[in-house]
């Protein structure tokens, strides 16, 4: 019963960002309607785009506005309810949810909850007043097409919640060097001096931030107020930027410190914890000419905040103009007294206007098979069971998932007995490579079991009761873990493995009318080393004709980049062509042929094709590779880049949009990338500009690192790209790289790396995986290193004319140049001067760790990373000297946000009024 109750108490909200306020979205929990409330936000109703959930009334005595006076709460149990919601990533949003309690439940009992974001536990929600909402709100910057809020754990009452608003932010503001893993939680936004209680948010504040006035006072919230503190305002217009600075409302209205001083206490939920702080000063007061307003921060036991003297008009450049100063990372306590105090030779006492707190709270990663799970979820868009939204483990797991306790948990158990699915078995389960338990019996699955020999762990497998058909693979027997399998009454046939009759494996598989045991004359060994030795035969006359082949080729090109040893693979044919019409979109050869003119434009070619240049009907532009079809390879090839492509996603990987085959023609359909390959712009052709900036350099060495570490790290299993060169990063209209053509990729098998087949460029193919033929990701870190090398010199990894008489190689001429120190021989003469040596140092040590004989010596792909991402701080800081931890000001008209006049904590002895004056004229 609960847990059929707790099937139906799902939430899923999908659906785009209102068009008449944009990048708002606006849920009225529990609400029965869509309306626009006084003050013009336009709330929605969640009633239809929820599975379910329990709505109620509050029962208070004043009329709460009409967006609290319904809310939707949920069961008590154990597992967590979401709203997901569509937003744009690398974009900022503020994210607020509410809850007033107003006694929904007549119960007056109090509810104590989890409140999270994704992944992240975010705030325990205490209600400890019928009344009064409480409200969380964080700011953070989206990394994934959706953002989730759920609720959960309740340790007294049932979880609810009254609001869940988004917006989107435009600006920099809230922009932090931690936002990849930290959003951050707002402790305190005030408006000072307000008239009345009322806060001051939308419209006023393009961004709905909600600024509380400071005389709304809560419990131990702006208490020990200095005497003479008085509240002053103005009608003249305060200038604020467009940006996320605060309204002019705001603004318009300060407290000033007669007596000398401004006072104040703030109890900070959350704390102690790292901070974002920040305060807004403008000068509203008309001052005579002979007056001067001077103060400095006063913290107990933070003797460093005492530094810097604020002189507001000063500092802002005039009156009625905006001065922010702030620490973008500072320790602060639970009970955060301050004062601001004027200076002895000012006149008049310190001012302020408004302030904001936020806590970083640090994101958790969530499980390592989200991406996979997310996949296979939106399989099912109908399905309840598929709909409970945020990370499939975290904070509490799916109902029909358990997972690992890692700090970031893989599923180890997936029980989807009985739930009505059809379709064949999702091929993202064989990718849960802890999976322990998988339950999938009692539905119609039909089509083949697929290949689980990824999952290692898998203990109990229970597939009966389906409509199953094919033969039971081998594979199954030689899961070392297997305890269970039962398949009855499917519709299995052919010949059951050997290996499931092992002892200790409970096998189950009567009424399936096909199957039986292996039973014939000639024993089953006998056949297998009957294959193995016609295909041994077969594979050394193929892996013999072929090197004959390319040895042939070589001699009459010697220049030609690409070796190729393979052995043909027909079989793999049947297997590749289910999984790629399973989930890539397949377009028809005539649309294709009507976006590119009929194969008009050839813009390159690769691995196996020519890529022609097209558009949609749609507008969109696509690249399209149309592969030579007379080779196994190239239709294995093609199939394999089907497979793979279309389930690895990544910003750093061009996207792969579909593929046609159709009339014999195998075709690839690419986003278009408008600014070819890097090899183009490190080289200069004609037509093509080359890079001359360092840091660009660096920000296209990052980019593409990004990618294959996604691939090396974030992929299940493991993909090796193993062409790994120039000409396969590719560079976007902002010139942003791509790491392209996974041709060549496959998946790593786990432990034995084992290939027949070595694939890679001249220049680039690591020479420890040429001999060994043992494949691993150290095989593309050799090749990064190369194009590391690349970057830092402009040369072509081989070429007779660049390396002197004894070097025809990259690696071996700058390996010499850098031992003897002389990092000057290798650097390209055509970079702009002004890039910071101690970076070049850094990539060329990168680079060279790279291209170590042995791979075990050559470091990881995210290690790689991290020295280009120290290389990068090296050059930006540089570019800005004065960038550190206290935020500039940010005043209009001065478009540059240099740090000229920022107070930093840690030039302690220079800092004052006469370092910002020069800086300020
Ligand atoms: C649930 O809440 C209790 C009490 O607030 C807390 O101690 C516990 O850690 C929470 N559990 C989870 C999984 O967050
Ligand atoms: C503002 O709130 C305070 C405390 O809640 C109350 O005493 C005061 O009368 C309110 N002022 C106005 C103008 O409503
Ligand atoms: C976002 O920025 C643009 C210009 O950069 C501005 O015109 C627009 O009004 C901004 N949106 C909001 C909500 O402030
Ligand atoms: C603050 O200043 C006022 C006059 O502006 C004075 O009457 C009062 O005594 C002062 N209070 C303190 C505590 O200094
Ligand atoms: C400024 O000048 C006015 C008269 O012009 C005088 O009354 C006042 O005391 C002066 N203030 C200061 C701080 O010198
Ligand atoms: C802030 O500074 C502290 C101490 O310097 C540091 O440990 C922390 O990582 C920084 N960032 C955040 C987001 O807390
Ligand atoms: C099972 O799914 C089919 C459609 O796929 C639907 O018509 C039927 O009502 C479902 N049965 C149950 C018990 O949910």
């Amino acid at each position: 019963m609960a847990y059929a109750a707790a099937a139906v108490l799902l939430l899923l909200l999908l659906f785009s960002l209102s068009t008449a306020q944009p990048g708002f979205i606006s849920l009225d929990c529990g609400g029965a309607d869509d309306y626009t409330d006084g003050i013009g936000i336009q709330w929605t109703s969640d009633a239809k785009l929820v599975f379910g959930g329990q709505t109620a009334n509050l029962l208070v005595q004043n009329q709460p506005q009409k967006q609290y006076s319904t809310l939707r709460y949920f069961p008590a149990d154990t597992r967590k309810y979401c709203y997901t919601m569509n937003v744009r990533t690398r974009t900022r949003y503020l994210v607020r949810a509410s809850f007033l309690y107003g006694n929904f439940d007549n119960s007056n009992v109090y509810p104590k909850f989890d409140l999270s974001l994704g992944a992240t536990h975010w705030s325990t929600v205490i209600i400890d007043d019928a009344d009064t909402p409480v409200v969380e709100e964080a700011t953070i910057l989206a990394s994934a097409p959706t953002l989730s809020v759920c609720v959960s754990n309740a340790s007294t009452g049932q979880p609810f919640i009254s609001t869940l608003e988004l917006r989107q932010f435009n600006g920099s503001l809230y922009y932090t060097d931690y936002e990849a893993q930290f959003f951050l939680a707002l402790s305190a936004r005030i408006n000072f001096g307000a008239q009345g209680n009322e806060s001051v948010r939308y419209p006023d504040d393009p961004f709905d931030r909600i600024w509380e006035s400071d005389s709304s006072r809560r419990a131990n919230y702006l208490v020990d107020v200095a005497p003479g503190t008085q509240r002053i305002s103005t009608t003249n217009p305060v200038f604020v930027s467009i940006n996320e600075e605060p309204p002019e409302k705001v603004m318009q209205t300060a407290v000033v410190g007669q007596n000398g001083s401004l006072n104040y206490r703030l109890d900070l939920e959350g704390f102690p914890g790292n901070a974002w702080a920040v305060s807004y000063f403008a000068e509203i007061e008309a001052l005579a000419s002979n007056e001067t307003r001077k103060f400095k921060l006063v913290v107990p036991g933070m003797p460093a905040f005492s530094k810097p003297t604020v002189d507001v008009e000063e500092n802002a450049q005039g009156k009625y103009r905006l001065y922010q100063p702030g620490y973008t990372n500072v320790s602060l306590p639970f009970v955060f007294s301050f004062e601001f105090k004027k200076t002895n030779d000012s006149s008049k006492g310190p001012i302020l206007n408004a302030m904001e707190i936020y806590k970083y709270v640090q994101i958790t990663m969530g499980s390592q098979d989200a991406n996979i799970m997310a996949s296979l979820v939106s399989r099912y868009p109908q399905a309840g069971w598929a709909q409970e939204g945020g990370d499939p483990c975290l904070p509490a797991s799916w109902t029909w998932v358990q997972c690992s306790s890692e700090p970031a948990p893989r599923v180890s158990s997936i029980t989807l007995s009985g739930k009505n699915i059809t379709g064949s078995i999702p091929l993202e389960l064989t990718k849960l490579s802890a999976l322990v338990d998988l339950k999938l019996d009692g539905n119609s699955f039909s089509g083949e079991i697929p290949d689980f020999s990824g999952c290692r762990n898998l203990q109990y497998i229970h597939l009966e009761n389906n409509q199953i058909t094919g033969a039971l693979p081998s594979s199954m027997g030689d899961l070392p873990n297997l305890k269970e399998l039962y398949v009855q009454n499917n519709r299995l046939s052919g010949q059951i493995p050997r290996a499931l009759s092992k002892k200790g494996i409970t096998f189950s598989w009567s009424g399936n009318n096909g199957l039986h045991t292996a039973n014939d004359s000639i024993s089953h060994t006998t056949i297998i080393i009957i294959v193995c030795a016609v295909v041994g035969a077969i594979l050394l006359l193929a892996v013999a004709i072929a090197c004959c082949f390319c040895t042939l080729k070589r001699k009459r090109k010697p220049s030609h980049e690409t070796v190729v040893v393979a052995a043909p693979a027909k079989k793999l044919g049947s297997y590749f062509s289910e999984v790629a019409t399973e989930s890539a979109h397949r377009f028809a050869l005539s649309e294709i042929e009507d976006a590119t003119g009929k194969f008009e434009k050839r813009i390159g070619s690769g691995g196996f094709g020519i890529v022609y240049y097209g558009k949609l009907a749609d507008g969109r532009e696509i690249a399209v590779k149309l592969l030579t079809n007379d080779s196994y390879q190239g239709i294995r090839e093609f199939l394999n880049e089907v497979a793979l492509l279309s389930r690895i996603h990544h910003r750093n990987l061009v996207t792969f949009l579909g593929y046609s085959q159709q009339d014999g023609k195998n075709i690839l359909v690419y986003e278009y990338m408008h600014n070819g390959t890097l090899k183009e712009h490190l080289r200069g052709g004609p037509n093509d500009v080359k890079i001359t900036s360092w840091v660009k350099r660096l920000e296209i060495a990052e980019d593409a690192a990004k990618g294959i570490e996604y691939l090396h790290t974030g992929c299940s299993p493991t993909i090796i790209h193993r062409d790994v060169k120039s000409s396969n990063i590719l560079l976007d209209k902002n010139m942003r790289a791509k790491v392209a053509d996974f041709g060549l990729s496959k998946p790593a098998v786990d432990g034995s790396h084992v290939s027949s087949i070595v694939r890679g460029t001249v220049g680039y193919l690591d020479p420890e995986y040429y001999i060994s033929q043992q494949l691993t990701e150290k095989s593309d870190i050799y090749s990064f290193g190369v194009i590391l090398l690349e970057l830092i010199s402009g040369h072509e990894p081989i070429s007779s004319d660049n390396f002197g008489l004894n070097c025809r190689n990259i690696v071996a001429w700058a390996r010499s140049h850098l031992e003897s120190g002389n990092i000057d021989a290798i650097i390209d003469a055509s970079l702009d001067t002004g890039y910071d040596l101690q970076s070049v140092w850094k990539i060329a040590e990168a680079g060279i760790m790279c291209v170590e004989p042995k791979g075990a010596q050559r470091p990881t792909i995210s290690e790689v990373l991290k020295e280009i991402q120290d290389a990068i701080a090296i050059e930006k800081q540089r570019q800005a000297p004065q960038a550190q931890q206290l935020m500039s000001k940010r005043s209009m008209g001065s478009a540059s946000v240099n740090t000229d006049n920022s107070m930093d904590l840690e030039q302690n002895a220079t800092f004052d009024d006469q370092l910002m004056r020069p800086a300020l004229r």
